[in-house]
């Protein structure tokens, strides 16, 4: 299948009629349905799918397992997410397979497609779940008893989806075997366009976390509760969202309230408790330790003038990532050498090649996003420049998958 063809049969599959957004969340009925998409498609290629202990899915086109060469994405979502997030890589991965098998190419390496789960963290809020469990960077017993918003866990939801949660854990061998990682991605935010290049390669992603911060206050009634009388966590909660934006520009960083939970949610009432996540990132991690003591500290300030108890827990934290600098410079040259320019950016988007950078080379290559926009049903990419994609990974798999 066309790298085209591939994208109309992946197109529906999560998509809210509605927004027009993508609801891919994990170990739901729409991921198996992914999942069991991937599947299809790699198995029509001839590789051999493999599901690992930590509900990440590998498609092996080559037997020897060391020194593979892998790539691929993730395909769950953001809530109302952009069809390309995570998607293109995948897509991609099988259309350049495909692509080299057409050539009659046959890798002297193993080329490997990974499927990650949870690299958004939209459902568990721990992002890059996947590739965090395999590295060893979050320890099972902490995953497994994760909660979504309805308060299932982790373990009950990989059960419900017929995977047991029970076998979590690193993975030192699939590590081991691994020579490098590639993830092609679309591209968040808006350099390539201006610079008139269709593809990039990344360079670092800024260190950021999660952050949730929970206030109580007592509920009431709104219509006949003195202010005087209220303890409204609503107050304290606005007043760090304008805190929090402050805070993070004066150090040239990002932050962003994206959820936020009021509680009991009666329009006639003070709210009993507020519940928001703070998203936060910054070019280096002094900038963000300083941008979240802010917030923390206007936090507190303005929960004590209310009368409102405050909470604050760290649910993820992902510190600077340096991508292999040899394995890009090689990448630029096998780009370069088929003619093509691919701008060195940095990015604030945190992906599963930044976990692994820690233990295998990685490297990323980015797509033209024209607008800029992401996590958002408008997240948009041309289709000459996935398929310049799908183009560029193909030849920087032959390369890589050469003996040398
Ligand atoms: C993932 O896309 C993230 O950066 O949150
Ligand atoms: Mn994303
Ligand atoms: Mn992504």
């Amino acid at each position: 299948m066309s790298f085209a063809d591939l994208w109309r049969d992946l197109e529906p599959l999560g998509r809210d009629p509605g927004t027009g957004g993508y609801r891919r969340y994990s170990w739901t009925k729409a991921d198996t349905q992914c999942r069991a998409w991937f599947t299809r498609q790699a198995e029509k290629l001839g590789l051999t799918v493999e599901p690992d202990n930590n509900g990440n899915l590998w498609a092996w086109w080559g037997t020897a397992r060391e020194n593979a060469i892998v790539t691929g994405s993730h395909l769950d979502s953001v809530p109302d997410g952009g069809g390309y997030d995570g998607a293109l890589g995948v897509a991609s991965a099988l259309a350049a397979v495909e692509m080299l098998q057409d050539q009659n190419f046959y890798p002297e390496r193993a080329v490997v497609l990974a499927l990650f789960t949870e690299e958004e963290g939209a459902r568990f809020r721990v992002p890059c779940l996947g590739s965090r469990l395999m590295t060893g960077t979050i320890d099972p017993e902490t995953a497994r008893a994760l909660t979504d918003d309805d308060g299932i866990t982790l373990a009950a939801a990989m059960a419900a989806a017929g995977a047991d949660a029970s076998l979590l854990g690193p993975r030192e061998d699939l590590l081991q075997s691994m020579a490098a990682f590639v993830e092609l991605h679309v591209e968040q935010g808006r350099a390539l366009a201006p610079m008139g290049a269709a593809l990039g390669l990344a360079e670092r992603i800024w260190p950021h976390g999660r952050w949730r911060l929970a206030f109580s206050g007592r509920a009431d009634h709104a219509g006949t509760a003195a202010f005087a009388d209220r303890n409204d966590p609503m107050l304290p909660y606005a007043s760090t969202v304008l805190a929090a934006r402050r805070a993070a520009a004066e150090r040239g960083a990002l932050a962003t309230f994206g959820k936020v939970i009021a509680e009991p949610g009666g329009a006639n009432g003070v709210s009993s408790a507020v519940t928001a996540w703070l998203d936060a990132r910054a070019p280096d991690e002094e900038a963000l330790a300083a941008t979240v003591t802010a917030v923390r500290s206007a936090a507190e300030f303005s929960s004590a003038e209310h009368g409102v108890a405050l909470s604050v827990r760290q649910e993820s934290y992902t510190p600077v990532v340096r991508f292999d600098q040899r394995l890009r410079d090689r990448i630029a040259g096998v780009l370069a050498a088929a003619g093509v320019t691919a701008p060195v950016l940095p990015t604030g988007a945190g992906h599963d090649a930044g976990v692994l950078t820690a233990r295998v080379p990685a490297a990323m290559l980015f797509v033209r996003n024209p607008t800029g926009v992401s996590h958002s049903p408008a997240e948009h990419a041309d289709l000459a420049d996935c398929e310049d994609g799908v183009r560029a990974l193909a030849l920087v798999l032959e390369d890589l998958a050469r003996l040398t």
